[in-house]
């Protein structure tokens, strides 16, 4: 017995050790991680639209930068949005915003990889470009950290005519889709409605007109839907959103059909479901809160915990037994 104990306790004892040293080091990194995630997630939906996620009073009038292109239309606080200027794919006049009614002819931010974006953005490169009247140094470091990090270039993956996606998987963005989306906007994406260049649309019209909307939208989610699960938190990959926007891309893109046709207002209308909610029945929304764990630390850590646990339960025995 001797000999059992002095072989097997310590070849128990060090997964036990193991565990621990993983415990201790893992929530560290997991912090750090989610820090910089949260500061990406900010600083993304203040490109989309600072003054909304902020809830202040956009400026009056339009930016200053605005009067020295001529080909784009708009005016007032959509001036403003940095995302009117350097596009939903980041690449201003050589990306999507290259023609059409977007077209500015002002640069994409994708060169910032190289500049420190913080401080254009604080006008040092151009006096006319200083948000910092606005945008305390804590939005700009979020803009900055969603432009060196959060921003990437789809569009190697998407038609640039045809707008459809190129070598999706249609099946993973259906069965991702369904595990995060259609609680909210339906199966086939018509049971939510909402603005988009003055009209009201639904998931589908918008996966077809402007892919790169659905995709930035559905990484970082909009200001307009602090409830929405995104891509970025339930850790999906690039390649899933593409996959998702496929699968809407096969959507029906007009309005929903039943004759009334909801306003903005619907949106208040439509139920909010829970992420992972009540919609998809008790084992469905067991199932999907099971695979969310799976894939993330929580479930990391009990295991660790369980494993801990059974560990000890051996030992006790292998001693008991002596
Ligand atoms: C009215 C249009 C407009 C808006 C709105 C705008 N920008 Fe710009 N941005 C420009 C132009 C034009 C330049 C090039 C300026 C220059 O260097 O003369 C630029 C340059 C930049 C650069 C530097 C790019 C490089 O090549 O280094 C960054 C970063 C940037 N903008 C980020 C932002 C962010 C973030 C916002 C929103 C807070 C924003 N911009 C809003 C027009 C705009
Ligand atoms: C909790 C309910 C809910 C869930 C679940 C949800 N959304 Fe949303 N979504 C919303 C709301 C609310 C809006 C804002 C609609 C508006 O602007 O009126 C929205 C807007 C959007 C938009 C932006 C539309 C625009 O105006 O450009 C996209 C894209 C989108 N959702 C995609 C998704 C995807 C993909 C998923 C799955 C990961 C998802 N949503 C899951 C509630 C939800």
């Amino acid at each position: 017995m001797k000999r059992f104990r002095s072989i097997v306790v310590p070849a128990l004892i060090l997964p036990v050790l193991f565990t621990w040293a993983a415990l201790i080091y893992l929530p560290v990194s997991a912090g750090a991680l989610l820090q910089s995630d949260e500061d990406i997630i900010r600083g993304a939906r203040l490109y989309d639209n600072w003054f909304e996620e902020l809830d202040v009073q956009p400026p009056a009038g339009d930016m200053p930068l605005w009067a020295s292109q001529t080909t784009n239309s708009r005016s007032g606080p959509d001036t403003w949005r940095c995302v009117s200027c350097h596009g939903w794919d980041y690449q201003g006049r050589d990306g999507a915003f290259s023609s059409g009614n977007n077209f500015t002819g002002f640069p994409g931010v994708f060169p910032a990889l190289e500049n420190d974006p913080t401080l254009a953005i604080a006008g040092s490169t151009n006096p006319e470009h200083d948000f910092t009247e606005w945008l305390s140094s804590a939005d700009i470091a979020a803009l900055a950290a969603f432009i060196q990090s959060g921003t990437l270039d789809d569009n190697q993956f998407i038609d640039l005519t045809s707008r459809r996606v190129l070598n999706g998987n249609i099946e993973n963005g259906q069965a991702k889709y369904a595990s995060a989306c259609a609680s909210c906007h339906g199966s086939d994406g018509t049971a939510m409605v909402f603005r988009m260049e003055g009209q009201d649309v639904t998931l589908g019209t918008l996966a077809v007109t402007d892919p790169w909307r659905f995709l930035h939208r559905t990484r970082f989610g909009t200001a307009a839907a602090p409830d929405m699960p995104i891509g970025l938190s339930l850790e999906w990959t690039a390649q899933d959103g593409r996959d998702v926007l496929l699968f809407a891309q096969s959507f029906p893109s007009g309005l929903p059909s039943g004759g009334q046709t909801p306003s903005l207002g619907g949106r208040e209308e439509t139920p909010v479901a829970q992420p992972g909610g009540p919609a998809q029945g008790f084992w469905g929304g067991l199932l999907t809160a099971l695979g969310a764990m799976a894939t993330s630390l929580g479930f990391a850590i009990l295991l660790g915990v369980v494993l801990v646990g059974l560990i000890f339960v051996f030992v006790w025995f292998a001693r008991g037994k002596k």
